[in-house]
């Protein structure tokens, strides 16, 4: 199984969702891309997540991110459980969930519950841990955060990130601690003084590795 670091390229697969057979690089295109895992369907903290994404896609789908689920059931259970999540949560998810029954996106994607011998199916197949990955339009992984089980994804924090990452690749800034839209940002190490007193007039020097400019985005 290869190391999946930040700043690769995802490895392709196809594999059947809720939408139809999905072959990922191609459905990512000129997207952004959220993948996210879950370790089963009709499982309770799973539900609350998949509705709080839902209400959330047209914030994903500003920043030009397409989402999509995996869940370790096939596609005619992701089908049924849909309908949970949507009354639940008073959604329309209308974004897709891989089928992964057999696991193999989510071996290929180092997703598997390596040591809890108690998360295991009746087969003895783990499931998988909550992982969530922010893929940019050239298929590279830019971000990748694993929770356990037992405790529910904050999807207003991918979208921080996201913006922190479009607002970077975009603007030769980085952001600090505790970040949100607007607030001031960092200029990256790489653009040298004479540089930023071009790209960011009365920029704030705090330390020479540390200037401060104001968000290039407002
Ligand atoms: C849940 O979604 O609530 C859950 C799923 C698997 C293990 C533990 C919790």
């Amino acid at each position: 199984m290869p190391v999946l670091r930040l700043g690769s390229i995802v490895p392709d697969f196809a594999s059947e969702s809720t939408q139809g057979t999905i072959h990922f690089h191609e459905w990512i295109g000129d997207s952004w891309a959220v993948l996210f895992s879950h370790p089963g369907d009709f499982t309770p903290v799973c539900t609350t997540e998949l509705g709080e994404v839902a209400r959330l896609h047209p914030e994903f789908q500003k920043r030009k991110v397409k989402v999509i689920g995996l869940s370790v059931d096939d596609v005619s259970k992701h089908k049924k459980w849909i309908q949970d999540i949507n009354e639940v949560a008073q959604t329309n998810l209308s974004f897709p969930i891989i089928g992964d029954a057999s696991r193999a996106v989510a071996s290929e994607y180092d997703m598997l519950d390596a040591l809890d011998p108690t998360n295991r199916d009746a087969a003895g197949m783990p499931f998988t841990v909550r992982d969530v990955l922010v893929i940019d339009p050239q298929k590279i992984l830019r971000l990748k955060i694993s929770y356990p089980a037992s405790t529910g994804r904050h999807f207003q924090e991918i979208l921080r990130v996201i913006d922190s990452l479009q607002l970077g690749d975009k603007h030769k800034v980085t952001t600090p601690v505790n970040w949100q839209p607007g607030d001031k940002v960092i200029i990256h190490p790489s653009v040298s003084n004479e540089q930023a007193d071009t790209l960011f007039p009365n920029y704030e020097t705090v330390k020479p590795y540390l200037r401060y400019t104001k968000d290039p985005s407002v």
